[in-house]
């Protein structure tokens, strides 16, 4: 249960700012108003100029838990719905999309015995990269600057009974389910094993997902990216 914000206005990467916590065993959740350094997933870049939310929440789970991006995109889904966003969805496990497009970026990275769950959300960027040409902003869908401090503390507070459910076994699969996109459309799944094609086939009762490969096999992952291919 995190219970205190530590807000910064400019950090190197708030994944980092986190791991200074970790020595109280406290749940905490780290905020900036801008990153030097940001990082995505895959050695990535995260662009982390002043406009976007950018968060970090020490967490020490109770239970081995793979589902906490998936958590925190639900957690994300309902303080987008709380402002009226709908065509909101969740590209398992990590990413939110907003009509389609991506507004919010997670990573989740282990650290001694803390896991450290990174959640980037757009909002009030109004312009990208070219070659993130698939991102959009709260601003961009709303026209509106929404206040990203109130932000912060609505993710934390919805975030919270979610986590809670969670450690104690009674968050159920179909919370999220109706939030999944991509079931039966072709993708990659990208681990730091392999790169694996196949059909999205369903996510399964304890939060992974299973995808059909070309010889029709089903296969279980608790954990990677998904790559969607044409669509
Ligand atoms: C991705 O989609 O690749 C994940 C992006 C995660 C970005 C967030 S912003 C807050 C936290 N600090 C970082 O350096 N990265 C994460």
């Amino acid at each position: 249960m995190i219970k205190r914000i530590i807000k910064f206005k400019e950090v190197s990467s708030t994944q980092d700012t986190a791991k200074r916590f970790i020595h109280k065993q406290e749940e905490v959740a780290v905020s900036s108003l801008h990153q030097k350094r940001g990082r995505g997933r895959h050695g990535r870049t995260w662009i982390s100029q002043p406009g976007g939310l950018y968060l970090s929440l020490l967490l020490f789970p109770r239970t081995r838990l793979t589902s906490i991006p998936l958590l925190a995109s639900l957690a994300i889904i309902k303080v987008l719905e709380d402002y009226d966003f709908s065509k909101l969805s969740i590209l398992w496990p990590n990413d939110v999309l907003l009509n389609n497009r991506k507004v919010c970026g997670i990573i989740c990275e282990q650290y001694k015995n803390a896991i450290i769950c990174g959640i980037g959300l757009n909002v009030n960027i109004e312009n990208f990269p070219r070659k993130l040409s698939n991102a959009t902003s709260l601003k961009i869908e709303s026209g509106k600057d929404l206040d990203i401090n109130g932000i912060v503390k609505q993710i934390v507070g919805r975030f919270n009974p979610l986590y809670n459910e969670l450690q104690k076994q009674g968050l159920k699969i179909k919370e999220v389910l109706n939030y999944i996109v991509g079931i039966g459309k072709s993708v990659e799944i990208i681990t730091s094993k392999s790169v694996i094609k196949g059909i999205v086939h369903d996510i399964d009762d304890d939060w992974a997902l299973l995808l059909r490969d070309h010889i029709g096999m089903i296969r279980k992952f608790y954990y990677g990216d998904v790559r969607r291919l044409s669509w």
